[in-house]
């Protein structure tokens, strides 16, 4: 099955994208996925977080500007099934060089049609930086869906209002006409205070089911584990951090078998029906080439034949 691709994404700086990207995608791999992290945030800290050395060259910027494949870039990471096209600082100068571009919106996705066609994974997940920049707008444009954390605290609403504005624009601009919302993720959320809880329900009043049952706690762990290199789920696997996002992974698995289920029927009717096409071009019936009769061009009629 093709490859869903998912933008973690939210203008706004330090509300868990990355923490989200890498445990997600880790969680997601523990439950037998096959995951493609991206790291398209030139801070690179999904790179760090799970353990790979920043080193130059290495990044999805050549194949952004349509100077090498992909496919070259990917490493495999010490998390089963999880592999990382990583980031460095390179990366920054494409928010130059894509938008010199003529189709600098959708080089993101162009680079990654050969690793769609390799059908290697089940998920690409792709964080994003801080901002709503050409790197941003590559991954929206290329993403299926977007998946936006936020912050549990006072400003989040307004930052949600830009990316769901801009969300449209993608679609109606044809930009990306199927660009879905995959849901909202609370993260941080410290259940001592008011203000979180306001929060979560102010959120779950406007945004519905788009909101994700599971809400990730501030935890301490989660915050230590990137200096480690290590996803929650190693870094310390009974933590609430880790409890939280593998219920997240759960949650997400779930939202999307619905889906899956209907592309999986869909996929194995078109396999079914080739094997079974019994039409033979070789019994085909030779259709007879009418003759071309020349009718002369004449703009009187012939006159009616002469009655005896
Ligand atoms: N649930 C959490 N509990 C405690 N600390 C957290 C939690 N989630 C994230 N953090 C910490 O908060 C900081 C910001 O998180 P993170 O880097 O995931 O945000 P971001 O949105 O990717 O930031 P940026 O916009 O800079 O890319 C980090 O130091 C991270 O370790
Ligand atoms: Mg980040």
């Amino acid at each position: 099955m093709r490859a869903r691709i998912i933008a973690v994404a939210n203008q706004k700086g330090g509300v868990g994208k990355t923490t989200t990207s890498v445990n997600l995608a880790a969680c997601l791999a523990e439950k037998r996925k096959r995951v493609l992290l991206v790291d398209l945030d030139p801070q690179a800290n999904a790179t760090s977080g799970i353990g790979v050395d920043k080193q130059p060259g290495r990044s999805a910027y050549k194949a952004l500007i349509g100077e090498g494949l992909l496919e070259t870039q990917i490493i495999s990471t010490s998390v089963k099934r999880l592999d990382l096209v990583p980031s460095e600082l390179d990366l920054a100068g494409s928010e130059v060089d894509v938008a010199r571009m003529d189709d600098y919106l959708h080089a993101f996705r162009k680079s990654l049609r050969s690793v769609l066609a390799g059908f290697r994974y089940d998920y690409i997940i792709v964080d994003c930086p801080p901002s709503l920049g050409i790197l941003t707008m590559n991954a929206l444009t290329a993403a299926d869906s977007l998946l936006i954390p936020i912050q549990c605290e006072y400003y989040a609403l307004e930052g949600l209002s830009v990316i769901s504005r801009l969300v449209n624009q993608l679609r109606e601009s044809g930009a990306n006409p199927g660009l879905e919302i995959e849901g909202i993720v609370m993260t941080m959320y410290d259940g001592r205070t008011n203000l979180a809880q306001q929060v979560v329900q102010e959120v779950a009043k406007h945004f519905g089911d788009l909101v994700y049952e599971t809400i990730v706690p501030r935890s301490v762990r989660l915050s230590e584990a990137p200096s480690y290199g290590q996803p929650i789920t190693e870094y310390d696997g009974n933590s609430t951090g880790a409890v939280a996002y593998r219920q997240l992974a759960r949650e997400f698995i779930a939202r999307n078998k619905p889906r899956e289920d209907r592309q999986a029927e869909v996929e194995s009717r078109i396999g079914t029906a080739l094997e079974n096409v019994d039409i033979d071009p070789v019994a085909e019936p030779e259709v007879p080439v009418e003759p071309v009769v020349e009718h002369p061009l004449s703009e009187d009629p012939a006159p009616p034949a002469a009655t005896p």
